[in-house]
């Protein structure tokens, strides 16, 4: 079988070989690893010479696919096998996470590519016929988009105000997502909330525009950049792919990593570990006063740019507890020896400090600063939700789910002093 070669900008990267049972290995090309700009494709496929065996290029290349539902509703209509990181991006690879293009043509494409504005119409309507977006672009535009994620969604250009997506390999630099498929779950004002009270509280976060009808969450993409006219495509890789962990394993409790474990690749990697440390805890404490039990280790990213491994701005926050049963009542990390908000001792805490060697109370600090911020803007952040989205009646449930949570913390918990 082919190879499938690795492109930035007009550079070879390396190329991806499957065996028969397409199991992959990669290999970077010689130029690239002299070129004195080059970076890794990951921290878990560092520059050398030498071949890198099955699995971690697989893994790496699995971790770009959707997930789940989304992931076989493609596989079925463009008849890929199902689980093949190699068939899905030979298809998909050439809008992804990242800086890179993944393609089948040895030379590196061209990345001029077409941009066709959508109606909103066109989108209400597909919502309304239950369509699932990310399959209907990809059907209706041939878009070659790959993005991670169990959620459905789509990859755009928005531009004056209006949706377009790109075709080819030109790089979107938008992503719209759309509300979860239960009913009445306005997940697109949950996440727009969730995001919005984020940046008032000081986290770095996308840009984000709320379109309230049909609800579409438009989020700018940090992996992409405008330079002039042309966009140029910044290199990210979740902390799964850093780690050379399969999609799988995103929870704590499925094997994958735990704070301990990603703190300890922050200050391994980051070129301001100060920062990115502090920064890290502060998107721990803000996703336990939220209730967002989602925030596994794919939902945090580090960003290369310019030579620098920083932690990416953060994304899909959002306030999970507000739907009780449809997601897990377990936080997505342990927090000393639980995942239960409600079951967090003061030891707990005392346990994962000293797991990660920070000085006693030092995380204590941080949720009593970041909830005090939460409390105090709280209120002015379902206010703006309401005034763009009338019909939004989450902003009222997340408020009270979050100002219940602040004082069980502050109660019983000992965790707010
Ligand atoms: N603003 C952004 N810029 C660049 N890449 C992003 C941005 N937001 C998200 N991503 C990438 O897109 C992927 C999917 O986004 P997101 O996590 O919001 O989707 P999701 O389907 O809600 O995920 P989950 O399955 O965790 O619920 C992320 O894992 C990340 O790689
Ligand atoms: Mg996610």
């Amino acid at each position: 079988m082919n190879p499938l070669y690795l492109f930035y900008e007009k550079k070879r990267v390396g190329a991806f070989t499957p065996d028969e049972s397409l199991r992959l290995e990669f290999q970077y090309d010689e130029t690239w690893i002299k070129w004195s700009e080059a970076f890794p494709l990951s921290l878990s496929l560092p520059l050398q010479k030498a071949v890198h065996l099955h699995p971690r290029p697989a893994i790496f290349l699995e971790n770009l696919l959707p997930e789940e539902k989304i992931r076989r509703t493609i596989e079925q209509a463009y008849k890929l096998p199902k689980d093949s990181p190699y068939q899905f991006l030979k298809e998909f690879g050439e809008d992804i996470a990242g800086a890179f293009v993944i393609s089948e043509h040895e030379e590196a494409v061209s990345q001029a590519g077409q941009l066709i504005e959508v109606p909103l119409q066109t989108i209400e309507d597909a919502i309304e016929d239950g369509q699932q977006l990310y399959q209907s672009m990809t059907a209706t535009y041939g878009t070659k988009f790959s993005l991670a994620g169990a959620q459905d969604k789509f990859c755009i250009v928005y531009q004056d105000g209006k949706v377009h997506v790109a075709t080819g390999s030109a790089p979107s630099t938008h992503i719209a997502k759309v509300n979860l498929d239960f009913r009445n779950s306005q997940t697109v004002f949950n996440e727009y909330f969730c995001m919005k009270l984020a940046e008032k509280v000081g986290l770095s976060v996308p840009e984000v525009v709320l379109i309230p009808k049909p609800a579409l969450l438009i989020i700018k993409r940090f992996d992409r950049t405008a330079q002039g006219r042309t966009v140029k495509r910044i290199h990210q890789e979740d902390f799964c792919q850093a780690q050379g962990i399969a999609s799988g394993q995103k929870y704590e409790d499925r094997g994958g990593p735990g704070i301990t474990r990603n703190y300890e690749l922050i200050r391994q990697h980051s070129t301001q570990p100060i920062k990115d440390l502090e920064a890290f805890l502060d998107w721990i404490a803000f996703n336990l006063i939220i209730g967002n039990n989602d925030s596994h280790s794919k939902n945090i990213s580090l960003l290369y740019h310019e030579k620098n491994i920083r932690l990416a701005p953060f994304y899909d926050l959002l306030s999970t507890t507000v739907y009780e049963r449809r997601f897990s009542p377990d936080f997505a990390f342990k927090i000393g020896s639980t995942t239960r908000y409600d079951a967090i001792r003061r030891s707990d805490i005392q346990i994962l400090e000293k797991s990660i060697g920070v000085r006693d109370g030092k995380f204590l600090k941080n949720m009593a600063r970041i909830s005090e911020t939460i409390a105090a803007h709280l209120a002015d952040v379902r206010a703006s939700l309401e005034e763009q989205a009338p019909m939004a009646t989450i902003g009222s449930r997340i408020e009270h789910e979050v100002r219940q949570r602040l004082k069980h913390f502050r109660k019983h918990g000992h965790i707010i002093p």
